[in-house]
């Protein structure tokens, strides 16, 4: 197959941790040729999806020390040109969030490419129909009490009510702008003030699950069945458990109520076309879908002595020969 990543700059990505890269070595390795582009080099020529594609050829990560280590120069460019995506198998879109305007008309560009020629992973309709955490509202029976909104009343309200509450903007990641809530904090209004840029953005606020203390399960679905998961337990006095912020991954198994979240949700994620996607799961409780570049599979990789790259691409290969 030619495998096409449309992926932030190469040389920022970060080999022992990104499962982007984990897939395209994983291409590499059974024989697939691996090309990457970026946002700002898609273009639309005669209705058609074109991209500044490179081919690459990467020196896979070793485990060394327990650690996955990669050598300085891990990626070689090849050849370079512009080309029409339809002449690739598979594009796998994995431009880390926020989802900005440049992003939405990458998944507009994306939309020209003939599915019967080309799939493209995660579906552009699917990316923009999956607000990483608004989307987690459609399965509001496993998540956690939450609201969404602008209105420092409503917000305060629910915050009374539940004692204690995490505040989420809705197009972050990575830990980023989450914070604690409690009514009797003194900075209340300016923390709503601040998240809401004044009361023009909606937040989301969800009630506070002390059991994140035990950890964030990250869980990666494949075609809306799980195929590995990882737990980030937060570190020092950190009460958030994602890795950018200092959490440490901890190996772990699916409980019964998790079997049953991604039962909830695997269905949905197919019909919409999401099919390498990242679920949070706090307690129990389903807290976010990430689809656009979930990460995990090299944690999953160390942990449980798996190749959940190997799998993605062999999926893949399975549904582009069909
Ligand atoms: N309802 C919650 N209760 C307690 N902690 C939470 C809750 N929701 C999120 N967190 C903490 O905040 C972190 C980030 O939350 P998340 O919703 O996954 O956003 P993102 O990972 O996109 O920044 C989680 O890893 C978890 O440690
Ligand atoms: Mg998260």
């Amino acid at each position: 197959m030619k495998l096409a990543f449309i992926i932030d700059p190469i040389a920022k990505l970060n080999p022992g941790h990104d499962s982007t890269v984990a897939m395209m070595e994983a291409a590499q390795a059974l024989g697939h040729e691996v090309w990457v582009t970026e946002v700002h080099q898609l273009s639309v020529i005669d209705g058609k999806a074109w991209a500044m594609l490179s081919q690459v050829q990467l020196v896979p990560v070793t485990l060394k020390d327990g650690k996955w280590t990669s050598v300085a120069q891990w990626y070689e460019i090849c050849s370079q040109g512009l080309r029409c995506l339809e002449d690739m198998d598979a594009v796998l879109m994995r431009k880390d969030p926020p989802v900005t305007i440049r992003y939405l008309y990458a998944t507009y560009i994306l939309e020209l490419v003939d599915p019967k020629k080309t799939l493209v992973i995660n579906s552009p309709q699917g990316l923009r129909e999956a607000n990483e955490k608004m989307y987690t509202l459609q399965f509001y029976s496993v998540m956690p009490e939450t609201i969404v909104s602008l209105d420092k009343t409503v917000i305060r309200k629910f915050v009374e009510e539940k004692k204690q509450a995490v505040l989420k903007p809705l197009g972050g990641k990575a830990g980023e702008g989450i914070l604690f809530l409690e009514p009797s904090d003194r900075n209340f209004n300016s923390i709503i003030e601040v998240s809401t840029h004044q009361g023009q953005e909606p937040v989301m606020v969800q009630r506070f699950l002390p059991e994140a203390k035990n950890g964030d399960k990250r869980i990666i679905l494949l075609d809306g069945k799980p195929i590995g998961a990882v737990n980030r337990v937060p570190t020092g006095q950190e009460f958030r458990g994602n890795m950018a912020v200092g959490g440490r991954v901890e190996k772990t198994e699916l409980t019964p109520r998790e079997h049953n979240i991604c039962e909830v949700v695997g269905p949905r994620l197919r019909q919409n076309g999401l099919y390498f996607v990242g679920i949070d799961v706090i307690g129990g409780y389903l807290t976010e879908v990430n689809v656009t570049s979930p990460t995990g599979i090299r944690e999953i990789d160390l942990l449980d002595n798996m190749n959940l790259g190997h799998i993605v691409i062999e999926w893949l290969n399975r549904v582009c020969s069909k």
